[in-house]
């Protein structure tokens, strides 16, 4: 069955917004090398795009995190990849598709900040507005978009709709 996605951020929207984004992390970090770490797998799409227009010299790896057990107990995450190349002492910046509850996104900073980085920054493509469960703040984020299911641009539905170009919201059935 084929849902009926609603477009609420428009390809050339999301590509001048990542121009954006890349420019304003090269101001930040002023030359100084940087490790990106993509949270796989939503984040391929929005990484890619973001390296190819940073001028920062970068080394770039991945982490997987998923739940595990029988998936009722919120709480039950856990790395399945943590980072190839040694971050301890350097500048790394996590790259995700989205914050949603949040719970992902400081497990991943919580595990690689026993790695001692030396400055530990998150980059999100999307910011859900709605109730964090955890602790967490993106010093970079591309747009603020609903409390609403979204799917493209390495986002999925049940491994679905990652390719698209744009963005969009698949309505909630009751
Ligand atoms: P968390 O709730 O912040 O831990 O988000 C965990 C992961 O759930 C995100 O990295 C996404 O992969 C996925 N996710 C959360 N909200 C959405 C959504 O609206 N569409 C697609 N994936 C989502
Ligand atoms: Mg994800």
């Amino acid at each position: 069955m084929t849902d009926t996605i609603a477009p609420i951020l428009s390809a050339d929207d999301i590509q001048r917004r990542v121009r954006d984004l890349a420019g304003q992390i090269d101001r930040d970090y002023e030359g100084s090398p940087l490790t990106l770490i993509g949270v796989l797998n939503g984040s391929f799409i929005f990484l890619s795009d973001l390296v190819r227009n940073l001028k920062t010299q970068c080394v770039i790896d991945f982490v997987a995190a998923a739940s595990y057990g029988d998936g009722t107990t919120p709480g039950d995450l856990k790395l399945l990849k943590t980072p190839t190349v040694d971050i301890e002492g350097r500048r790394v910046l996590i790259v995700d598709d989205i914050l949603d509850t949040g719970r992902t996104l400081a497990l991943i900073r919580d595990v690689l900040r026993e790695q001692k980085p030396s400055d530990l920054r998150i980059c999100v493509f999307l910011s859900k507005q709605c109730e964090r469960q955890a602790d967490i703040h993106a010093d970079y984020i591309g747009f603020d978009v609903p409390d609403q299911f979204v799917v493209g641009y390495g986002l999925d539905h049940a491994g679905r709709y990652r390719q698209l170009g744009y963005v969009g919201v698949i309505p909630q059935r009751s």
